[in-house]
């Protein structure tokens, strides 16, 4: 099988060079996102890997068929970047990496909470300049505090059992109740009333049209004056104006991102000799209590070790069988 894969990295092209020792496909790796402008190099190749920002809309899967794509292997969890609906009529396989490494998001999210908490970004910077005060630098005990998981999967579950282990109580949102959260004490609750009693708040849910800015506006005013809140799922479950003017106010207390809404013109890339266009992102960074890290939480080298793996592996499912337990379609979801 002939693969090409878009929006690589030394990294990508690392791990899934030595994972494919035992496959032996032709690997193709290209820098570029795939775009209408980058779809020409996918011809004569079976198949397409790409990532979180490539943008697979009717338009590219339409040329991807033409061009003599059968299989698009997402090498992420998420697929909100995939038209199902276009993918299906054009008769295109899309197969995704479920899980890899949850505890790689789980203690990513952890980490922005600790870090969030006690400033630790700032008192990195401030003892470098010989600085050793401790004005602003004043954190809580998590122990005690009420975490509000919104997405009790995989990585909101995780999340939860490590906030459990600091002695926090949790409140969970999610239309499947998970019997590990249960087991810890989680009482689930609808999002808004998560809301108005969690300390702090993590999201952990897909983006599909339903928690398409869950946390707008109106919410913000729901939660409780002072909340940390955190993204480690995807950037538009937030709608990051509202954030923004929640922080202003003092409403937040502080927030941890590593999505963002319009990630896809900045994250993975290095920016510093730019000027940031985006003023709604230039903004966020200027606030001592937000830490915004570049969509980094699933990067641990276990992690990366289980996409390679087990992208080529779908890959080989479908070369062998036509099919995979790790596909994903609009009419399997509808189910
Ligand atoms: P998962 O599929 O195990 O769990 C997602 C949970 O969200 C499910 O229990 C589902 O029922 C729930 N959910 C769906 N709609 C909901 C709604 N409207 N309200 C409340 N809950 C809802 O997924 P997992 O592995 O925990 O990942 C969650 C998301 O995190 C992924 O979809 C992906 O977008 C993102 N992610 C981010 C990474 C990063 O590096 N920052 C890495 C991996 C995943």
């Amino acid at each position: 099988m002939r693969v090409a894969f878009f929006s690589t990295k030394p990294y990508d092209r690392r791990f899934f060079t030595a994972a494919n020792e035992q496959h032996g496909f032709e690997l193709k790796f290209f820098e570029p996102r795939l775009t209408p402008e980058t779809m020409a190099l996918a011809q004569g190749f079976d198949a397409v890997c790409v990532f979180v920002n490539d943008q697979l809309d009717a338009d590219i899967l339409e040329q991807l068929k033409e061009a003599g794509i059968k299989t698009i292997a997402l090498r992420c969890a998420g697929f909100n970047n995939v038209d199902l609906k276009a993918a299906e009529e054009a008769g295109l396989q899309v197969v995704r990496v479920p899980a890899y490494s949850p505890y790689a998001v789980a203690e990513h999210t952890v980490g922005l909470m600790l870090t969030l908490n006690r400033r630790i970004h700032r008192a990195y910077n401030r003892v470098r300049e010989a600085n050793f005060a401790l004005d602003g630098l004043l954190g809580f005990d998590f122990h005690g505090k009420t975490v509000g998981v919104i997405g009790t999967g995989r990585t909101g579950a995780l999340t939860a059992k490590i906030m459990h282990g600091f002695g926090c109580d949790l409140l969970g949102s999610d239309m499947r109740e998970n019997p590990d959260c249960l087991e810890l004490g989680m009482k689930y609750m609808p999002v808004d009333d998560l809301l108005a009693k969690a300390d702090v708040v993590t999201l952990h849910c897909p983006l599909t049209p339903e928690t398409e800015h869950l946390i707008n506006e109106e919410r913000v005013q729901k939660m409780k004056p002072g909340v940390m809140l955190i993204n480690t799922s995807r950037g538009r479950v937030v709608d990051t104006k509202a954030v923004i003017e929640g922080l202003k106010s003092g409403q937040i207390g502080s927030v941890g991102m590593d999505v963002y809404e319009e990630e896809a013109d900045y994250f993975f890339e290095d920016l510093s000799n730019n000027v940031i266009a985006d003023d709604v992102l230039a903004r966020l960074l200027t606030f001592p209590n937000v830490l915004v890290t570049g969509h980094q939480a699933f990067f641990t080298r276990e992690a990366m070790q289980a996409i390679a793996d087990t992208t080529l592996n779908n890959l080989q499912e479908i070369e062998k069988t036509g099919k995979c337990d790790n596909a994903v379609s609009y009419s399997g979801l509808k189910k």
